[in-house]
């Protein structure tokens, strides 16, 4: 367990804004939360602004605004920074932000060296205890809400159905393929357009959560999902069918919004080429997985691509598109999981804490004789 003496204790906001990220891993309103539990918050210039949050807004909050970060000992990010900000932090401190062993193994060596500890808020459990810090499901709520309207600006149809003196204009027929946290914000949404909106999800609870949000359940195969609530990978067999009854519903849907995921694994593929080319001109698939191996084959992370007129997106930065509010639900995220590193008027990172300790990617360090 790491102890910092109180009233020492200093927490950094960093600057995140690039083409990407417009998001901020603190927002004014959470200042006043730190300050409470005994930080002195910096914020490094301009970090809020994309996110609608002006420099004034922390300070008139109560945070120093810095040009940049120093010695600090909690340091928050909303995405990956570069490794070289471990050395912002104070020896015994803990950075808190998203990391993947694998993919930031530069990060993880670099906070092992200061050393700090190192908080993956995308490993947090997702139990009841922890569904306020759960970041994963506060960003997916995000995304798949950015994810319907990026593909309803694309459209040039209306989504709801219209009766005017020009005519009758029908409803957009909108398809969403995996309804875990980011599918059933896209559901929703996509129905207050007024879309007519068909769901499939591979875990067979979901038909009912799709259907009380109006939409209608496309009968392709389900199976149960793992202890951890997620789904599993299914078999050739399984996915073959898969793709077969989904290929007609696919083909005569005017927008298609894909975020099916397996933790840990390659995005399965749930549209092949073929039945894209099957689309009418003029419609749109969102494939939210394509930073995962896509859903959809032919999409690519960040780029379009036009098949025959079919647009096919692939963004990866869709909770960044509604960066104020996204900004919001995260620093409430990040705040609870901050308020549970300290204790006792010093910062207590506990690899035992039921919350916190299954998220320690790095290890805060041991006190001489500590036993925790
Ligand atoms: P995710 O981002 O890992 O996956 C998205 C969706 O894709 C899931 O609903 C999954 O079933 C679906 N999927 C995977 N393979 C598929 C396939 N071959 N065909 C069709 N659909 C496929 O999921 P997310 O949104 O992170 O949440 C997954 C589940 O985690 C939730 O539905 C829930 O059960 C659980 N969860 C639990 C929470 C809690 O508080 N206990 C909070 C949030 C999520």
């Amino acid at each position: 367990m790491t102890a910092v003496p109180f009233g020492a204790m200093q927490l950094g906001i960093r600057l995140e804004t690039t083409d990407t990220e417009h998001r901020v891993a603190a927002t004014p309103s959470s200042i006043g939360a730190y300050t409470e539990l005994g930080f002195d918050v910096q914020v490094e210039a301009g970090a809020g602004v994309a996110a609608g949050f002006p420099d004034s807004t922390y300070a008139d909050a109560g945070a120093t605004v810095v040009d940049r970060l120093d010695a600090v000992d909690v340091l928050l990010a909303v995405s990956v920074p570069h490794a070289d900000v471990a050395a912002l932090i104070n020896p015994g401190g803990v950075y808190v932000g998203p990391l993947d062993p694998e993919a930031d193994a530069d990060l993880v060596t670099s906070l092992e060296q200061r050393p700090a500890a190192g908080v993956a808020v995308e490993r947090i459990p997702r139990t009841t205890l922890a569904q306020s810090m759960d970041v994963l499901s506060s960003q997916a709520t995000a995304a798949g809400y950015a994810a319907v309207l990026l593909g309803a600006t694309r459209l040039p149809k209306f989504m709801p159905m219209l009766v005017t003196a020009a005519g009758t204009v029908p409803p957009a027929q909108v398809l969403v393929l995996g309804v875990g946290v980011a599918g059933l914000q896209a559901i929703a949404t996509a129905k207050r357009l007024g879309a007519v909106v068909y769901a499939y999800d591979i875990r067979p609870e979901t038909k009912e959560q799709v259907e009380s949000l109006g939409g209608r359940f496309v009968d392709a195969p389900t199976q149960e999902m793992d202890e951890g609530g997620y789904a599993r990978a299914v078999d050739e067999e399984t996915a073959q069918r898969q793709r077969e009854i989904l290929a007609d519903v696919v083909a005569g849907s005017d927008l298609v919004i894909t975020t099916a995921q397996v933790p840990g694994r390659t995005a399965p593929r749930l549209v092949d080429a073929d039945v894209v080319r099957r689309m009418n001109a003029g419609s749109v698939i969102v494939d939210m997985a394509a930073g995962s191996g896509g859903n959809v084959e032919g999409s690519e992370p960040d780029r379009e691509v036009d098949v025959d007129g079919v647009t096919i997106l692939g963004p990866t930065d869709l909770a960044s598109r509604v960066a104020e509010d996204a900004s919001r639900m995260y620093a409430r995220n990040v705040q609870e999981m901050v308020a549970r590193m300290v204790a006792d008027e010093a910062l207590h990172v506990d690899p035992d804490d039921a919350v916190i300790g299954p998220a320690l990617v790095v290890q805060p360090i041991q006190p001489e004789g500590g036993d925790a």
